[in-house]
């Protein structure tokens, strides 16, 4: 009798909960990323090395003097193929704030291969103050930070377009098909033919977003080859073992039959 008087307790109860479980997912508005083969997603895969120097070039050229790339030394840029004269150079073009001095000053000079990357603005206000009171966030870890990853910073670059009818964009943001709520403070980073590169490749917006998301995620990960090489091994080393095991174990017991 009691056993029976729970029962239609218990499965409201259930059914709210299942409720509960769906309704964030139908809260929620579906954004179709775009989905780009790239070349450093697959177990065996590496990081397209030209594909990273040229978004390197993006980044110099049309992302920095707003993002951060704060965790990131000059140096490191080596892995991607820069050689001594060609780190000394991009080092030397940035200034980092150094010191203090003997007299207790803080000072600026070129910045040196050994140094990181120095962030585009002094402070968070001043970042704000500079972006209508946006903070465009470092890049260095922005790959790893957003779901979608590579497909999610991609579908931002390449996600300005026209409002459609009846959407109104507050003043100060830009319509963006992929990013949350489609209102975003950074301005179009990239248009047509906006960067050049050095190995002559057309700067399309598309190109440019490829090859600046593959610079991004080198960036975020850049012992990812390093993780896949020694994940193999080990998998090697496992499946090695594990067939010595078996025969062992075979030869074994055949003997004590
Ligand atoms: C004029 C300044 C400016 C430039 C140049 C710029 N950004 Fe931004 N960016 C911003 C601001 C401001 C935000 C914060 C947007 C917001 O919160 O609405 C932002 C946000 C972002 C985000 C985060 C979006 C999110 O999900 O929060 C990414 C990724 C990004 N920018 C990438 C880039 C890349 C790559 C470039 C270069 C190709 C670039 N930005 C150039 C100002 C800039």
């Amino acid at each position: 009798m009691r056993a029976r008087r729970m029962i239609r307790p218990l499965a409201a109860l259930m059914l709210a909960g299942v409720g509960l479980w769906l309704a964030p997912v139908r809260a929620a508005e579906e954004i179709e990323l775009p989905r780009i083969k790239w070349s450093f997603s697959g177990p065996f895969d590496r990081f397209d090395r030209n594909a990273a120097r040229r978004g390197f070039e993006v980044y110099t050229q049309a992302c920095q003097f707003c993002h951060g790339l704060r965790f990131l030394s000059f140096n490191s840029l080596a892995a991607l193929g820069f050689d001594e004269s060609e780190l000394s150079a991009i080092a030397a073009a940035r200034e980092v704030l150094d010191g203090p001095n003997d007299d207790g000053d803080m000072f600026k000079r070129p910045a040196r291969v050994s140094d990181r990357m120095p962030p585009p603005f002094a402070n968070e206000k001043a970042a704000r103050a500079a972006n209508n009171g946006a903070l465009p966030p470092d890049l260095s870890l922005m790959i790893k930070a957003r779901n979608g990853g590579p497909d999610y910073v991609f579908g931002i670059l390449t996600g300005y377009d026209k409002a459609p009818q009846g959407f109104a964009v507050a003043p100060g943001l830009n319509y963006n098909r992929v990013f949350p709520g489609h209102q975003i403070a950074m301005p179009r980073p990239l248009s047509a033919g906006a960067v050049t590169f050095t190995d002559g490749t057309p700067a399309s917006v598309e190109q440019a977003a490829h090859d600046v998301v593959t610079f991004l995620a080198w960036a975020s990960e850049p012992t990812l080859e390093e993780r896949k090489r020694v994940g193999t091994r080990v998998l090697l080393f496992l499946l090695t073992f594990a067939a010595l095991v078996f025969a062992i174990q075979q030869r074994l017991w055949a003997r004590l039959h």
